[in-house]
């Protein structure tokens, strides 16, 4: 969905939606790759994972958070509302996530070595 949105913006702009890697992403794939690598356990990967969208989302965030506004000062109306459904959405997901993680129970951890 959140793709879809962004090739609707890359069409408003009569533009070719591309693919490219980012370093950022790279970094947070690795870093999973990583700790899975260190056979956590299930537990310590299920908050691991949390934090690793936490993350994601918080990254996703900023990324439209400064889009918007571009948009808007560009009098992209319609790229602009396209990009705030997403950003609503990425809010709702880090607010979901960060629920998760407060109500993680760290004695699962403990218990699991
Ligand atoms: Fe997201």
């Amino acid at each position: 969905m959140h793709i879809d949105r962004i090739e609707q913006v890359f069409e408003h702009l009569d533009a070719d939606a591309e693919a490219e890697e980012n370093p950022v992403v790279e970094g947070m794939i690795e870093a999973h790759e990583e700790f899975m690598g260190k056979d956590p356990g299930d537990e310590a990967c299920d908050r691991f994972n949390i934090a690793a969208g936490q993350k994601s989302e918080h990254y996703e965030i900023a990324t439209y958070g400064n889009l918007i506004p571009m948009a808007d000062q560009l009098g992209m109306d319609d790229a602009a509302d396209t990009l705030e459904e997403t950003l609503r959405e990425e809010q709702d997901e880090l607010d979901t996530l960060s629920e998760m993680g407060e109500a993680f129970d760290y004695g699962k951890l403990e218990a699991s070595g």
